[in-house]
């Protein structure tokens, strides 16, 4: 430790002990007693676990937010334990978890100077639709457990900032009010099954509300086990049966099927919600069903990547669903270059887990991402403010992905590429 800093520290002990003392009585220490309240308080946890810890500190209006973090706590006071839970789990150890936030830390920007960046295009153009950001929505089923709003405020906050949105086929509001809402097209989000025919009518329905990509969902097969939520769920002390059981809870958990994206669906034949018996065929069969673009969401490696292209898929999204798939340890963003290498320009590689900082967005795009989800993110602010908070978690992602563009000398997203990054 050096000297100047390990003396502040000693000091600090010193006042420390001295603040539980008699000693303080003195009137000779009454100098130093003035000076106990000016030690700084210990340093919050970091902030991808917590933003500040004292319920008297969150904030109270979107507009104080100082970055998305400051949404999660007010969120967790607004919300049942069992709902907040859902919304935090991650896998066994959570070591996925984790990890998509600490990977950001082996990687560093190479910002470039002496380039007038004094007007930036942050917006993207995917699949022909432009956006006035690179950050889009990641679907994230059941909305209406975190406001009753839940979807909709989610829809209109993305259109309010002009982003890239995809619906989850267990959202709490169907493909064709989140498009409305939206005031423009949403890409719907496909968990088909164990029955091929019904995840083959739920792609036709969302083409038919003007839907133009279905992004597969293709890394959720087996159970898991969320013990963030199992835990904060044995503290719930409502009756969960009450809404879960009458429908009034959208059908989550108890049954899935009351989800308004399965209505006029027969699923008569359906064993599973989950697809563990879905294979490339499933690709092809679907590539040759839909003039939808197909994008597959949850390719974590270049062999996977090139087999996408090989069956027909429109894009790819490298997802490991925010830590809630397997417990692999491995970083979304550690993937990327991996994937795009084994892409070579042929499909657009969108990104998402972990991504809370415009820093974390700059990075991916100029490792090759087109475009980078955010989940909790979101949900932290409609849980916190409703649509407002969703709107302000949105607006500070832009600004701090603004800031790190200028930052780095560049005035749109293609002029971003691998060479402004480099793994510590
Ligand atoms: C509460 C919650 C629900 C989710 N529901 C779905 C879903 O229904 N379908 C899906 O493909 N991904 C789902 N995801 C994963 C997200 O689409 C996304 O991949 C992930 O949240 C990104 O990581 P982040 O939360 O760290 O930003 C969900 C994530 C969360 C946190």
């Amino acid at each position: 430790m050096p000297y100047s800093s390990a003396r502040f520290a000693s000091r600090r002990r010193l006042l420390k002990w001295l603040s539980g003392s008699p000693l303080l009585a003195w009137p000779g220490l009454a100098g130093l007693a003035a000076e106990i309240p000016q030690v700084a308080p210990p340093k919050r946890p970091d902030p991808m676990i917590w933003g500040p810890g004292e319920l008297q500190d969150l904030i109270k209006d979107p507009k104080d937010a100082i970055n998305v973090f400051d949404f999660e706590p007010v969120m967790r006071r607004n919300v049942p334990p069992a709902h907040f839970g859902y919304m935090a789990s991650g896998i066994d150890d959570e070591i996925t978890l984790r990890a998509n936030r600490e990977a950001f830390l082996k990687y560093y920007l190479r910002p470039r100077r002496l380039n007038d960046v004094s007007k930036v295009d942050t917006s993207v153009e995917i699949f022909g639709f432009k956006y006035g950001s690179p950050i889009f929505i990641s679907p994230t089923g059941g909305n209406k457990a975190y406001h009753p709003d839940g979807e909709l405020a989610v829809a209109r906050a993305a259109r309010a900032g002009n982003h890239l949105e995809m619906l989850a086929t267990g959202a709490t509001t169907s493909i064709e009010a989140a498009i409305e809402a939206r005031g423009g097209p949403v890409w719907f989000q496909l968990y088909a099954t164990s029955s091929p025919e019904v995840g083959i009518a739920l792609v036709k329905r969302a083409e038919k509300a003007g839907s133009p990509v279905v992004a597969v969902t293709v890394d959720r097969v087996a159970g898991r086990n969320q013990e963030t939520l199992f835990r904060l769920r044995r503290t719930d002390t409502r009756n969960c049966k009450d809404c879960h059981e009458s429908g009034q809870g959208g059908g989550a958990s108890g049954d899935r099927s009351r989800r308004p994206n399965y209505d006029g669906i027969d699923l008569s034949q359906v064993r599973s919600f989950q697809s563990d018996n879905m294979t490339w065929d499933y690709i092809r069969r679907l590539r040759d069903s839909t003039s939808m673009k197909i994008v597959l969401k949850g390719i974590l490696t270049a062999e996977d990547a090139t087999l996408a292209v090989k069956h027909g898929a429109d894009g790819i999204l490298v997802s490991n669903h925010g830590g809630r798939g397997e417990d692999s340890g491995r970083a979304t963003i550690d993937v990327l270059t991996e994937v795009v290498e084994a892409v070579k320009g042929r499909l657009p590689v969108l990104v998402d887990s972990g991504f809370r900082r415009g820093t974390d967005v700059v990075k991916a795009l100029a490792m090759g991402a087109a475009g980078v989800g955010v989940g909790r993110p979101y949900l932290w602010g409609l849980g916190a403010f409703g649509q407002p908070g969703v709107e302000r978690v949105l607006e500070l992602l832009r600004i701090e992905t603004r800031a790190a563009m200028q930052q780095c000398g560049v005035r749109n997203v293609k002029e971003l590429n691998p060479s402004f990054v480099r793994r510590v």
